[in-house]
């Protein structure tokens, strides 16, 4: 049985928003708070009631805010302390939810708890062991953005891991001090009345030395119980990043008694088969429906909950690789939408996935800014001739999701007065929401009307799900049924080809992309449809 924490919680529809590249309010080329603020009524008429907010502390950007030189303060270019506590209560007039982003794994070279660490390792510097300094590597990991994870500092004169780049040094959280510094960071938050976090690779902040992973390490229990296991954080929506594949891993730390978290991403079907994302392969529905399947009977066979989501701002459009985001663009989006936001768990959508945003394609390393791009770019170049390597940077860039919003085709796609800090997409003219509004197909109205069933069918959001397509089929069928009388909500998803499909059930359509009256029959290509099912 799910708890009445958990069932208010699976009410919940997040909406990611990347706030260097949402909405430009003073024209410096840079979205910030105030151009969140002003887009708030846009967000609710979509039909979503909680915002998840990338950083936005100080931080001198060089993994864009997931490097950060100070929790307690905005960084500049989004604005100020008082903006965020604008933006909390704007949100909470409105009855909508704050989350903010965690990084409690690294902070920022710049941080005043690093440049007191790397003064002295004497025994009477506090911030000593803030860190993991070592005279020598004591391992060969190698960070995530390239190279090796230890970098020897010459003012120090020792070694200190950092699992990302360079200016993102690991914290210890061996050290209770650490501990307690982050404790102190949620609560700053929490006193200004955020609704709950989403925790960057919470898996990370204990490390497995012994075992030789930099996750999952002994301890890590009881520093995420540390965080959010106190009467003060116990009511706050809290989602752990990391790439958690066991289901009993995940119910240690999401089980409702464990005092820990509120769910985990699961992000298996991020890569639906592939082995690194700079290298396309043919992705296929087929995947992602077998391991939505496989996920959502674990997670609620176990009451945990799932989170439904497809797009975030570390890989490219996912209608760009799953999808056919050059004829069938509108039918891929809405299609690959209603295969996930029908499910049990919590709809998790990213800014842009609202009016189909696609990848785009760059000739020029210049037009990047990502520093895994960039890090890659140059690691490739030394395997493969410049043109193949900018292909797989086009690919699989994380800044394929960054690129400014297009709120309509003109100047910067309306994101900005004055010059992106990234171009704009290169399909903005195409692609953009207006345009998306003024059309006959408008990805937005079918998620609007998507996320409406939503709220209005008792069966989505607590119901049961019964799966009726097989492995075999070349589509994705499933029903909700509803906890009362309120009705059962039929989900048919068609998978790329046409496809015959007769399924013993009648119902009204409630939503079509191509305005399908009958449940059974011949399906074009990503064509979906929801019904209400007669009793
Ligand atoms: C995961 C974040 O989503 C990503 O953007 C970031 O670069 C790494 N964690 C490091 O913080």
């Amino acid at each position: 049985m799910y708890s009445e924490k958990q069932k208010a919680m699976l009410k919940w529809v997040v909406y990611q928003i990347y706030p260097r590249s949402f909405s430009d309010s003073n024209g410096d080329g840079i979205g910030d708070i105030p151009g969140i603020i002003s887009k708030i009524d846009y967000l609710r008429e979509l039909g979503v009631n909680a915002v998840w907010l990338c950083p936005c502390y100080k931080s001198p950007n060089d993994d864009n805010g997931y490097d950060v030189s100070d929790y307690r303060e905005i960084m500049e270019e989004f604005g100020t302390l008082e903006d965020a506590k604008e933006l909390i209560s704007a949100l909470h007039l409105r009855g909508m939810k704050l989350i903010m982003d965690l990084v409690p794994n690294h902070t920022s070279s710049s941080h005043r708890w690093f440049l007191e660490s790397r003064k002295s390792a004497a025994p009477d510097n506090p911030y000593r062991d803030y860190y993991y300094w070592a005279d020598e590597p004591l391992n060969d990991w190698r960070a995530c953005f390239g190279g090796s994870a230890w970098e020897y500092d010459p003012v120090r004169k020792q070694y200190y891991l950092h699992s990302y780049a360079v200016s993102q040094p690991d914290l210890n959280w061996n050290n209770p001090s650490v501990v307690k510094e982050m404790q102190d960071v949620v609560d700053f938050w929490v006193d200004l009345g955020v609704d709950g976090f989403r925790i960057d690779v919470i898996d990370q902040i204990s490390k497995d030395f012994e075992n030789g992973r930099n996750c999952f390490g002994p301890r890590l229990h009881e520093f995420i119980h540390a965080l959010f296991g106190r009467e003060k954080t116990a009511h706050l929506f809290t989602v752990g990043e990391c790439w958690a594949n066991d289901i009993d891993e995940i119910e240690r730390h999401a089980g409702q008694d464990r005092g820990e978290l509120t769910t985990l991403f699961q992000f298996d079907h991020m890569e639906c088969g592939r082995s690194d994302k700079f290298t396309p392969k043919p992705d296929s529905l087929r995947s992602l429906r077998d391991i939505l399947v496989r996920w959502s009977s674990l997670m609620t066979g176990r009451d945990l909950i799932q989170t439904l989501f497809t797009d975030n701002h570390d890989q490219n459009r996912f209608i760009s690789r799953m999808g056919n985001d050059a004829e069938l663009r509108y039918e891929s989006a809405t299609c690959i939408a209603a295969m996930v936001y029908g499910l049990k768990g919590v709809p998790f959508i990213y800014q842009g996935q609202e009016y189909g945003s696609a990848g785009s394609h760059y000739d020029r390393i210049g037009d990047f800014r990502d520093i895994e791009s960039l890090n890659m770019f140059e690691e490739l170049k030394s395997e493969m001739p410049e043109g193949p390597a900018m292909e797989k940077i086009n690919f699989g860039s994380r800044d394929n999701a960054r690129r400014p919003m297009a709120w309509n085709g003109g100047k910067n796609g309306g994101f900005t007065e004055g010059t992106p800090w990234i171009p704009v997409s290169s399909r903005w003219k195409e692609i953009n929401l207006l345009s998306d509004l003024q059309s006959e197909k408008s990805v937005w109205r079918f998620y609007r009307e998507l996320l409406a069933i939503r709220r209005k069918y008792d069966a989505v959001t607590e119901g049961e799900t019964v799966f009726l397509s097989s492995d075999a089929d070349p589509f994705f069928a499933y029903l909700r049924t509803g906890p009362d009388d309120s009705g059962r909500i039929l989900y048919v998803c068609n998978f790329e080809s046409e496809s015959e499909i007769r399924l013993p059930l009648e119902g009204k359509a409630l939503l079509s992309n191509c305005g399908r009256k009958r449940v059974s029959g011949t399906y074009r290509p990503y064509e979906t449809a929801v019904f209400l099912i007669k009793r």
